[in-house]
């Protein structure tokens, strides 16, 4: 490297560094309760790979259980998958912005944990369907063939964000980010307390339960930025978050209850085959909610969200499909999106 102009030979001290650059000087800690989060994901790390696979056993399941229940955890990847390099971008953005000591620790432990997550998704469809990648595995059953194509479609979708999210993030403050974020937190710590609580397969069960509990830490952290930082929160970014929370309702209800059609753009017998897939997956031992459950978990996640929301006066969007009222929010596309799970 040859230096142009050396400044260190005209200056007793350099110039200031201009702002923001990647990375802050300083460890100042203002957040106890990131401290406390930070010690418990520490204390509670897991490692997919330790899980006790040995007994679980692929053969003592249909073909058309297996690919089922692969199919699940393909869908469940489809956000999970994303989530390292989402977590990854904002995580540099805590970086880019100063953020205090303990904020930047918690993130970079939601990027972890959400690796776990992917690996878990990675090693379950690996042992069901004796292959590393759904969708180019050869399905062995009429039903296997018919979730293929849905787990094309869903994968297709799913890709679209990835654009918009890059986007998103130098755009929006942090605060803004979060308050998305949670939304896919609070619906992920539901869904993974389900899952582990029905499921009597012990591998997975157990997967689910340290799954749950991460997405607890991740929510709690979104609820102690919101804590700090809403208080002081311009006019416009509350018109930006009743935005988002109805985006994230409309993107994560494809894992949580049943994708909306007007938002995600599936063939007309995507849900009939997924039902059907679900159905097969219960039966297994595998606990997939039934439709009203999932749905009534779904609203009892969307109402906290909400309580959440009130107490600091930000307007939240009416969700009539899970008879939600609020404000009328309708052009939601799929490059909006920040939420992630
Ligand atoms: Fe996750
Ligand atoms: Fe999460």
């Amino acid at each position: 490297m040859s230096i142009k102009e050396r400044l260190s030979d005209q200056m007793e001290l350099p110039p200031e560094t201009e702002q923001p650059n990647v990375y802050p000087l300083s460890w100042r800690r203002q957040t106890a309760k990131m401290e406390e989060i930070w010690a418990a994901s520490l204390s509670q790390a897991w490692d997919p790979a330790k899980l006790p696979w040995d007994s679980f056993d692929p053969d003592s399941f249909s073909w058309e259980e297996r690919e089922s229940i692969a199919y699940w955890w393909t869908l469940l990847s489809v956000f999970d998958a994303s989530a390292p390099p989402v977590f990854a971008a904002a995580l540099i953005k805590c970086y880019e912005d100063h953020e205090e000591d303990p904020v930047r620790r918690c993130f970079f432990s939601v990027t972890r944990d959400e690796q776990n997550h992917e690996q878990m998704c990675g090693l379950a469809i690996t042992r069901l369907l004796d292959h590393p990648d759904p969708l180019t595995y050869a399905p062995k059953t009429e039903i296997g063939k018919r979730l293929q194509k849905n787990a094309k479609w869903l994968y297709f979708n799913g890709g679209r964000y990835w654009e918009g999210y890059k986007r998103a993030v130098p755009k929006y403050d942090l605060a803004i980010l979060f308050s998305s974020f949670l939304m896919g937190e609070i619906a992920a710590a539901t869904i993974f307390h389900q899952m582990a609580a029905g499921t009597e397969i012990p591998v997975f069960k157990e997967g689910f339960r340290n799954i749950g509990r991460d997405e607890g830490r991740h929510m709690a952290i979104c609820m102690s930025l919101m804590e700090r930082d809403y208080p002081k929160l311009d006019l416009e970014d509350r018109a930006v978050i009743t935005k988002q929370i109805r985006a994230g309702y409309l993107f994560l209800s494809a894992v949580l209850f049943e994708p909306p059609m007007e938002f995600w753009d599936l063939p007309e017998d995507f849900i009939p085959a997924q039902r059907e897939a679900e159905a097969i997956c219960r039966q297994a031992g595998f606990a997939v909610p039934e439709y009203e459950a999932k749905k009534e978990n779904w609203r009892k996640a969307i109402l906290n969200m909400k309580a959440v929301l009130d107490k600091y006066g930000i307007p939240f969007p009416a969700i009539p499909e899970v008879g939600i009222t609020g404000e009328e929010i309708t052009d939601v596309e799929m490059e909006d999106i920040i939420p992630v799970f």
